[in-house]
């Protein structure tokens, strides 16, 4: 119960791995601010978070789009305000885009890089404010990925906004560090959500493969075997919410089940 009765809020929590988030954040004793775009979904999630959290604990929704700055601050005031205090910002949401780099387009790079680098920019700037404002520590994780290590075919401008939460991630820990707030990412692998879903149907479509050969092929290159869980990230963000992670800042690592080595 390390994190116990602290605040934390979580983007993308209307599923996969956000709402894992949620639920595990919840189990460590965290009261939750759920928030995505999805409303019907976050409900539901914030229904789970107060089963698993057992009595007493809080989990609210707040909808909000993470490409819009002021949503993301007010999203941040409202775990404040209903929770009555904010110590953990998870920056979760992200989309993918899967195309040769020689076909994208303007408009799908501006999507991308809307949600993935500017939502989590406007997470780093919301949450520092808030902790600063508070006079308190704070701890702010935000999600790359693998490929934000490594470019893979096809995932080229995925793999650039993943590259560029790193060196947020990195930045800001150094611009943030006298304040005590601590700034980490953390880089899952192949994790079965809708986002994989996804990947995998539209690689299907450029390279001519089955629905589910290309997931099958990077699942078979992962040296534990198998698939990663949503639970398997959730698991290692619970680490860095919590004060065992409290002397590490500025850092990404893979939690990938033996797939990239750096
Ligand atoms: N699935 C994987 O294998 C994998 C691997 C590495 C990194 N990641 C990263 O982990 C994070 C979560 O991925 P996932 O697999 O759970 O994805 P997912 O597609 O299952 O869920 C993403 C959630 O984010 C929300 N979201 C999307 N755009 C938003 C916006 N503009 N504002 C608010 N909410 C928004 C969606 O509504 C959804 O609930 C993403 O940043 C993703 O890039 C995923």
């Amino acid at each position: 119960m390390s994190i116990n009765g602290k605040v934390a809020l979580v983007t993308g929590a209307g599923q996969g791995i956000g709402r894992a988030i949620a639920l595990r954040l919840s189990a460590d004793g965290a009261n939750i601010a759920i928030v995505d775009m999805k409303e019907d979904k976050m409900k539901a999630v914030a229904d789970e978070v107060r089963k698993v959290g057992g009595a007493g604990r809080k989990a609210t929704t707040f909808k909000a789009d993470v490409t819009k700055r002021d949503d993301v601050f007010a999203a941040v005031d409202h775990a404040e305000k209903e929770h009555g205090g904010f110590d953990i910002m998870v920056n979760n949401a992200g989309i993918a885009s899967i195309q040769p780099i020689s076909e994208v387009t303007s408009e799908e790079l501006d999507k991308i890089l809307k949600v993935n680098v500017a939502g989590v920019l406007w997470g780093i700037q919301a949450a520092a404010k808030k902790f600063k404002d508070r006079k308190q520590k704070g701890k702010i994780i935000s999600a790359s990925s693998i490929a934000g290590h490594e470019g893979f075919p096809l995932l080229g401008v995925y793999s650039a906004t993943k590259f560029a939460v790193r060196a947020l991630t990195q930045a800001a820990a150094k611009e943030f560090a006298s304040a005590g707030i601590t700034v980490n990412a953390y880089c899952p692998g192949v994790v079965g959500t809708d986002m994989w879903v996804e990947i995998d149907r539209r690689m299907a479509e450029i390279t001519g493969a089955k629905i589910g050969e290309n997931y099958d092929k990077f699942v078979g290159g992962i040296a534990l075997g198998r698939a990663q869980t949503p639970e398997d990230v959730a698991a290692f963000v619970s680490y860095l919410a919590g004060p065992d992670s409290d002397y590490m800042t500025g850092q990404a690592p893979m939690i990938d089940g033996g797939l990239v080595y750096r």
